[in-house]
């Protein structure tokens, strides 16, 4: 079956030669392409197809906040929400909803958007932005998020500025980016981040297994390095999503008049 991922992989496998086990050097992210728009019925939306994870987002609001008495009167509150598809691990699992972890990520994701979007400006409402995973291989809460903060720009909230996340971590005596499935696995450790590129903030550090001052330090450069190639393709995809929309407003002009 096309795309369908069965071979054994022992930890031996990963880093050989100076080389990845899909043939990536240390720096190399797996292929990324951002789409926004992609859904009719949202306020903003983006998927995210990042090697074989895919994560699409989407954003309603500001709107409301139901119960009211949970309003803040001096901001938006943020709603997120992160789910996987009963369909989108390796292994079958069939149960969907909220688990542990999806709680915990949709926590940490609440908390990035609180921080990146400029919440003082819609007083009393709410914005909700879901990040559903259809596809995973490693890597989903940084493309769940990165996929969340094209569709706020998508619809129109104001950022402070486009949260970008990506991954780094460590296999063997090898700091690497983008972690993919297998080297989350059997690697030694795995740091997801967010990050603000323009003001250089970081608003998500995670960390699984153990990592020297050091390597937090020289991880810390490869992220920032690294996701300027995420953010351009953010940018893009918006600038994208965009120009299709004017050529929508110009073709449906020139057929009213
Ligand atoms: O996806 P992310 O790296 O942010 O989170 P993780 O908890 O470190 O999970 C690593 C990977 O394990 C996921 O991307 C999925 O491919 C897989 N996984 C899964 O298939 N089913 C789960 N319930 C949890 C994780």
């Amino acid at each position: 079956m096309a795309g369908k991922v069965n071979k054994m992989v022992e930890k031996a496998d990963l880093f050989k030669n100076g080389k990845r086990i899909d043939g990536r050097t240390p720096m190399d992210l797996r292929p990324l392409k951002i789409t926004a728009g992609v859904l009719d019925r949202a306020q903003g939306s983006c998927l995210v197809e990042w090697g074989r994870n895919k994560v699409i987002a989407a954003v309603y609001g500001p709107h409301e906040v139901l119960p009211k008495h949970l309003a803040d009167p001096t901001k938006a509150i943020i709603n997120a929400r992160y789910v996987m598809a009963p369909f989108s691990g390796q292994e079958e699992h069939g149960r969907s909803g909220p688990n542990r972890r999806s709680i915990e990520i949709s926590k940490v994701a609440k908390h990035v958007f609180e921080n990146a979007v400029l919440v003082e400006q819609f007083p009393k409402t709410m914005i909700d932005v879901h990040m559903e995973v259809l596809q995973s291989d490693g890597g989903t809460r940084v493309a769940g998020i990165t996929a969340g903060a094209v569709a706020l720009a998508d619809a129109g909230i104001p950022l402070r500025d486009m949260p970008v996340g990506l991954s780094a971590g460590k296999i063997g005596e090898t700091l690497v980016l983008d972690l993919d499935k297998y080297e989350d696995n059997l690697g030694d450790s795995d740091m997801p981040f967010v990050i603000l590129p323009r003001t250089g903030e970081i608003l998500l550090s995670q960390m699984d297994g153990m990592l020297s001052r050091e390597d937090i330090s020289q991880a810390f450069d490869m992220i920032f390095e690294g996701a300027k190639k995420v953010r351009d393709k953010q940018i893009e995809a918006l600038k994208t999503s965009y120009e299709r929309m004017a050529a929508q407003v110009t073709t449906q002009g020139e057929t009213n008049q």
